[in-house]
């Protein structure tokens, strides 16, 4: 049996889709080439915008037509299926399985199910309860790999359906990530990306041990790190072996300089981050440890403190932007890139001409902007959406004209200056050019002449700059 993936939404889900796919190799199932040569499709859904949820749910219309004239299995997993569960079935009547955001571990059982000739299979485990196996990775190891750390979210912000989909947090036990990165290290990787929806939070809602316990062996080791990462008990226990000194630290820049010491690793990033993260201790993080990359994505949504408050993010405008001063001040050069939605219930024209003042102000490197989706069963779902779907655009467009000015002036400031970049190999859209990726996660193009290689840091000096990619000669 062939399976095919589509991905679609965040990071969090690509990596899903990574494991997803480790968990078919490992079952008896082969990648297939494309869609006609698969018997099993999964679309791996995002939840977070409707816009989202209805392409997904019209891709795998599409491919049930495809069933009446082949076998073929097909199935939601992610966000949209945890959040809509059994009711896709009537959406999408031929629909085969969904499968939840924690269910992952019960691949196997569902694949057994399908090969019996079940049909409508549902694995839908509430969103708090046992979190999958996030361990598998992809082989050949990815140059550049992801790796989640903090599977949830507790925040809550009035818009967001993610803790509804993902459930609470959930912080991975530290060893469980250190040995995930030095496998993959050990097999080639040397960039990671550290993920979770607020992956700064690492280890404040430390892994609930009780679940973790069925594990057995490994019982004894997961209770040390919990109590690594509780506080106080941090000076009796140290199953990292990190300098005494770094046993005091705040448990994320703890877990970053332990990251660091491993010697083949040659970048670490982490996303997404808040403003309520940026501890004195992170900004320490920056300042001394040169893997760490100079980019973070720090997603705003809005500069209006009234629209911030109503969507409960927990900061305003100016101590947003007193945060990108002390993160710049710690790490000189770093690229800060954003999110904002636009239209959020209530938002005057007066709100949004703070937000763009603020897109100017923070000099942004780069940014998402999102038209407000009302998402059934968060907070703001019952405010009215009252921004018309016109203004929506409106705004959207604005905002992205003014960001593509912003990012044109900053990185004229780039050329001809020299930047360091890890070598990811012959460019997807023309093989002749070479691509690469600096420290501030931008992509520079360039000639290889032959003498550098996937995998090396190279210095190129910056010979031309468009808003979102740079050129640049050995
Ligand atoms: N409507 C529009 N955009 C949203 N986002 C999250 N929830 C919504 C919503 N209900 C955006 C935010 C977030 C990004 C991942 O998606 O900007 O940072
Ligand atoms: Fe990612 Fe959120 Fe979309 Fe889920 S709903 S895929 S967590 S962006």
């Amino acid at each position: 049996m062939k399976y095919l993936l589509h991905t679609y939404g965040c990071q969090m889900n690509v990596r899903d889709s990574e494991m997803y796919a480790a968990l078919f190799d490992s079952n008896g199932l082969a990648p297939a080439r494309g869609e006609d040569d698969a018997d099993l499709i999964l679309i791996n859904t995002c939840a977070v915008r409707g816009k989202a949820e209805d392409k997904a749910v019209g891709k795998a219309r599409l491919l049930c037509v495809e069933k009446r004239r082949r076998p073929l299995l097909v199935g939601f997993a992610g966000c949209m299926a945890q959040r809509l569960g059994a009711e896709l079935f009537k959406r999408v009547p031929l629909l085969d399985f969904v499968i939840g955001t924690r269910s992952a571990s019960r691949v196997p059982e569902l694949l057994q199910r399908l090969r019996s000739g079940e049909t409508r299979v549902a694995l839908l485990d509430p969103a708090d309860t046992i979190p999958p196996n996030p361990n598998q990775h992809p082989s050949p190891a990815p140059l550049s790999a992801y790796v989640t750390i903090l599977l949830g979210c507790n925040r809550h912000c009035a818009y967001c359906v993610v803790p509804q989909v993902r459930g609470p947090e959930y912080s991975r036990p530290a060893q469980d990530i250190l040995d995930d990165i030095q496998t993959l290290v050990n097999a080639g990787t040397r960039e990671v990306t550290l993920l979770g929806q607020s992956v700064m939070r690492y280890g404040v809602s430390p892994c609930d041990a009780p679940h973790r316990m069925t594990k057995g062996s490994s019982f004894n080791r997961e209770v040390s790190t919990f109590k690594f990462f509780n506080g106080g008990e941090a000076a009796v226990s140290n199953p990292l072996n990190v300098e005494t000194s770094l046993l005091k630290l705040e448990p994320f820049p703890r877990l970053l300089h332990a990251i660091c010491e491993i010697p083949e690793l040659k970048r670490l990033r982490f996303t997404s981050g808040h403003p309520s993260g940026c501890t004195d201790e992170l900004l320490d993080a920056f300042r001394t440890l040169p893997k760490l990359c100079r980019h973070l994505h720090l997603p705003v949504q809005s500069g209006s403190n009234k629209i911030l408050s109503a969507m409960r993010r927990g900061y305003t405008r100016e101590t947003y932007l007193e945060t990108l001063r002390r993160l710049r001040d710690a790490a000189p050069g770093i690229a800060i890139t954003s999110d904002f939605i636009v239209g959020f219930p209530g938002e005057t024209e007066d709100d949004f001409e703070q937000t763009r003042s603020l897109l100017r102000e923070a000099a942004f490197d780069n940014t998402f902007i999102f038209k407000y989706s009302p998402r059934p069963g968060t907070p703001a779902a019952l405010l009215d959406d009252n921004v018309p779907a016109s203004e929506k655009m409106r705004r959207n467009k604005i905002l992205l004209a003014d960001q593509d000015e912003v990012g044109q002036s900053l990185n004229d400031h780039l050329l001809h200056t020299t930047q360091e970049i890890l070598v990811e190999g012959p460019s997807l859209r023309n093989p002749a050019r070479w691509a690469g990726r600096t420290s501030t996660n931008k992509i520079v193009h360039f000639d290889n002449p032959g003498n550098v290689l996937i995998g090396e840091l190279a210095n190129l000096t910056i010979t031309r700059v468009l808003p979102q990619t740079l050129y640049g000669r050995l």
